[in-house]
C-alpha cells in the first residue's frame, strides 16, 4: 500500500524513567493508546471482560494475557489488516486471589489455557496514517489456545520420540506454550517460538535429554495442570514424551482462521525465543533462532527449497532444509579478554565464525545422533559439535535494509569463563552482536563484532556504544526483542533494566551507519514491573506498536503495582484496577 510521510522517526530521546513509575512514558509531540487489552472480547457474543466472573469459554474467545511476540500486518488498502500477538504465560496472583479449592483451582487451570498461545484479530482505521481500532467479529478473528490442534511437520513428525497416549501417530498436538518472539515470513505467515515450555510440565528429569531440557526433576507447576489433565504430568508413562512435541518454531496462517497451525520439527527443539527469516541470494529461506538459557546457541535453518511465487508452496519451505549451529572465533589474544567488558588492544570484540551443521541433506551431521534426535533433543547434538556458549540469545533478526545479523544477548548471570564473543562476566547488562554472512545467507562462515555492550555508562565504565559518545546515550539494560524501521534503523526493547540500572524497560532506537552509529535513544518507557515486547516500527506513518508485559507483576489481585493501562479506581477486583498486558500504539499527539 501506498507509503506516505517520511522514512525515520523523529522524536527527542524521553529521559528513562524511575522503575517505580507507573506510567507509559512517550517523547514531547506523541501520545499512546491501547489497541486491545487482556479479556477485551473478540466476538460480539464474548461475555465482556469482568474480572470477577472470568470463565475458561469467555477467555477463550477474549484476548490473551501476557503480550509478547507482535506484527501489525495491513491489508494492500492499508486501512483494514489485522494484528497477531502472542500470550506467553499467565500471572495466577494478578488474576485471582488465593484459593486452596481444588474445584476452583481446576476452573482457573482452564482459564490459564485458554488465556495464553496467540490471537489474531482484524484491525481497521479511516485512513492510512491513522491509528488502528481493533474489529469485534472481525472475519479472522481467532484465538489460538493450550487446547488448539497442531500439526507437527518435518523429519520428526511420526517419530517414537513424539507418541504419546493420546496421539499414538507422534503428529497432532494439542496447544502451543511459551510463546515469546516471533517473525513475519515473506509469504505472510507468522512464527512464533515456544520458549519457557519446561515450566508447565511435572518431569522426571530421569535421562540426560531430560535433563538438559527440563533442569531438575519437579512435581508441581504454577498452572497447576499436572494435577488433573496427565499430560502436563511427565511422570506418567503414557505421557513420557509430552514435553517432546513443544519447544518448536510454529507457523500460523494468520489470513485463514480454519488453517491448522504448525509446529515445525526442521527448525529443531529448544527454548526457541522466536525465529526471522532473510531470503538469501539462491533464493533459499534461512531462519535465524536464539535458544533463551544461560550459555545456549545461536541457530540458522537453510531450506531445501527456493521461495517461488506460490503462497502454498512457499508454505512447505520450513518443512525440509539444514539445521546449524554457531561456532564463535574471535580476533584478539585471549589474555585481553578479561570479562571486565575492556576491548582488546584492536579496539574491538569481533572475529570469524562458522555454521556447523546439524543435519545435511535429510540427514544427521553429528555422529551418534539420529535425525530425529537431532531435532528433538537439539540441545545435545549441539553440545557435542562443540558450538560457542552465548549470553542467552533472545530475538535474532536480518536488517531487511543491509541484511546484516543482529543478535541480542540479553544478559548471563552463569558467564564464568568469558571469550571474545562473550567478554563480560556474570554479563548482568546484556550485548548486542553484529553479523556478517561472508559466503551468502545461506553458506557457512561469517564476521562479527560487538555492536554494543549494554548498560549504563555512569555505573558500568566499560559500557559501549559502537564507538558513539557513551555520555549521549539512554542508559539501556537488557536487550530482549529487535526491529527496524524503514531505514534501516535498529530498534530494541528490553525486559530486565528495573534490576540492573534501576530504571524502567522502555524502546530505543540505534543508528547503525554514519555520525549517528550506536547513539541509543529512548523512545518510551513502559509501567511499573512490565517488560516491553513485540516492537513493531511503522515510521512513515509516525506510528510505533509494543506489547506490555506482565505489568505489576510483583503485586497481588489485591495489591496491584500497576493500573495500565486504564488508570482507574484502586478497589481490588475493579476491572478498571487490574493490570492488564496490552498492545499499545504510540502516534502523534
Ligand atoms: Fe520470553 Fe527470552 O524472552
Ligand atoms: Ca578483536
Ligand atoms: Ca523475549
Ligand atoms: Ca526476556
Amino acid at each position: 500500500f501506498a507509503k506516505p510521510g517520511r522514512a525515520g522517526l523523529s522524536f527527542g530521546a524521553i529521559a528513562p524513567v524511575d522503575a517505580e513509575v507507573d506510567a507509559f512514558t512517550v517523547p514531547a509531540g506523541y501520545t499512546w493508546s491501547p489497541i486491545i487489552r487482556w479479556g477485551d472480547p473478540l466476538f460480539s457474543r464474548t461475555p465482556a471482560f469482568d474480572l470477577n466472573a472470568q470463565t475458561p469459554k469467555a477467555q477463550a474467545e477474549q484476548f490473551g494475557y501476557n503480550s509478547d511476540y507482535l506484527d501489525i500486518v495491513p491489508d494492500p488498502s492499508g486501512k483494514t489488516g489485522v494484528l497477531v500477538n502472542n500470550h506467553e504465560y499467565v500471572n495466577p496472583d494478578l488474576m485471582f486471589p488465593p484459593s486452596a479449592d481444588a474445584a476452583e483451582l481446576r476452573r482457573r487451570g482452564d482459564i490459564y489455557k485458554a488465556a495464553q498461545g496467540m490471537s489474531v484479530v482484524e484491525i481497521r482505521r479511516k485512513a492510512v496514517g491513522d491509528p488502528w481500532t481493533y474489529v469485534v467479529d472481525g472475519r479472522r478473528n481467532r484465538r489460538i489456545t493450550v487446547e488448539t490442534v497442531f500439526e507437527m511437520t518435518g523429519p520428526a513428525a511420526g517419530s517414537d520420540l513424539l507418541k504419546t497416549a493420546a496421539d499414538p501417530e507422534g503428529r497432532w498436538v494439542h496447544g502451543t506454550l511459551g510463546n515469546c518472539a516471533g517473525g513475519t515470513t515473506p509469504w505472510g505467515t507468522i512464527l512464533s517460538g515456544e520458549e519457557n515450555f519446561n515450566g508447565y510440565f511435572a518431569w522426571a528429569a530421569d535421562t540426560a535429554e531430560q535433563k538438559r531440557y527440563s533442569g531438575s526433576s519437579t512435581t508441581s507447576t504454577s498452572t497447576g495442570w499436572e494435577a488433573y489433565d496427565p499430560r502436563f504430568d511427565a511422570h506418567d508413562a503414557d505421557y513420557v514424551n509430552e514435553p517432546n512435541r513443544f519447544g518448536y518454531i510454529v507457523e500460523i496462517d494468520p489470513q485463514d482462521p480454519t488453517s491448522t497451525p504448525r509446529k515445525h520439527t526442521a527448525l529443531g527443539r529448544f527454548k526457541h525465543e522466536g525465529a526471522n527469516i532473510h531470503v538469501a541470494d539462491d533464493g533459499r529461506v534461512v531462519a535465524y533462532m536464539g535458544d533463551d538459557e544461560r550459555n545456549d546457541y545461536l541457530y540458522k535453518f537453510v531450506s531445501k527449497n527456493r521461495i517461488s511465487g506460490s503462497r502454498r508452496k512457499n508454505m512447505t519451505l520450513l518443512t525440509e532444509g539444514d539445521l546449524f549451529v554457531a561456532k564463535f572465533s574471535g580476533n584478539s589474544p585471549a589474555a585481553e579478554i578479561t570479562g571486565t567488558g575492556a576491548l582488546p588492544s584492536d579496539g574491538a570484540f569481533d572475529g570469524t565464525g562458522t555454521w556447523i551443521p546439524l543435519t545435511r541433506n535429510g540427514a544427521s551431521a553429528v555422529p551418534g545422533f539420529t535425525l530425529e534426535q537431532v531435532l528433538v533433543y537439539t540441545r545435545l547434538a549441539a553440545d557435542a559439535v562443540g558450538a560457542t556458549k552465548m549470553d542467552r540469545p533472545e530475538d535474532v533478526e536480518p536488517n531487511p535494509v543491509t541484511g546484516k545479523v543482529y543478535v541480542a544477548l540479553t544478559n548471563n548471570s552463569r558467564r564464568s569463563a568469558v571469550d571474545e564473543t562473550n567478554p563480560v562476566t556474570g554479563n548482568r547488562y546484556g550485548h548486542v552482536v553484529e553479523l556478517t554472512e561472508t559466503s551468502g545467507h545461506s553458506g557457512t562462515t561469517f564476521g562479527w563484532s560487538i555492536l554494543m555492550l549494554c548498560g549504563d555508562p555512569n555505573s558500568f565504565g566499560n559500557a559501549y556504544f559502537a564507538g558513539f559518545p557513551k555520555e549521549l546515550v539512554s542508559p539501556i539494560s537488557c536487550p530482549d526483542n529487535v526491529a527496524f524501521d524503514s531505514e534501516g534503523n535498529l530498534w530494541i526493547s528490553t525486559d530486565g533494566a528495573p534490576s540492573t540500572i534501576g530504571y524502567g524497560d522502555g524502546l530505543f532506537k540505534v543508528p547503525l551507519t554514519g555520525a549517528e552509529r550506536g547513539h541509543v535513544q529512548q523512545f518510551l518507557s513502559v509501567p511499573r514491573d512490565a517488560e516491553t515486547c513485540g516492537p513493531v516500527i511503522h515510521d512513515r506513518e509516525g506510528l510505533v506498536f509494543v506489547a506490555v508485559q506482565h505489568p505489576g507483576e510483583d503485586g497481588t489481585f489485591a495489591a496491584p503495582r500497576s493500573l495500565f493501562p486504564d488508570y482507574g479506581s484502586t478497589a481490588p477486583g475493579d476491572v478498571a484496577t487490574a493490570p492488564r498486558p496490552s498492545v499499545v500504539q504510540v502516534h502523534r499527539a
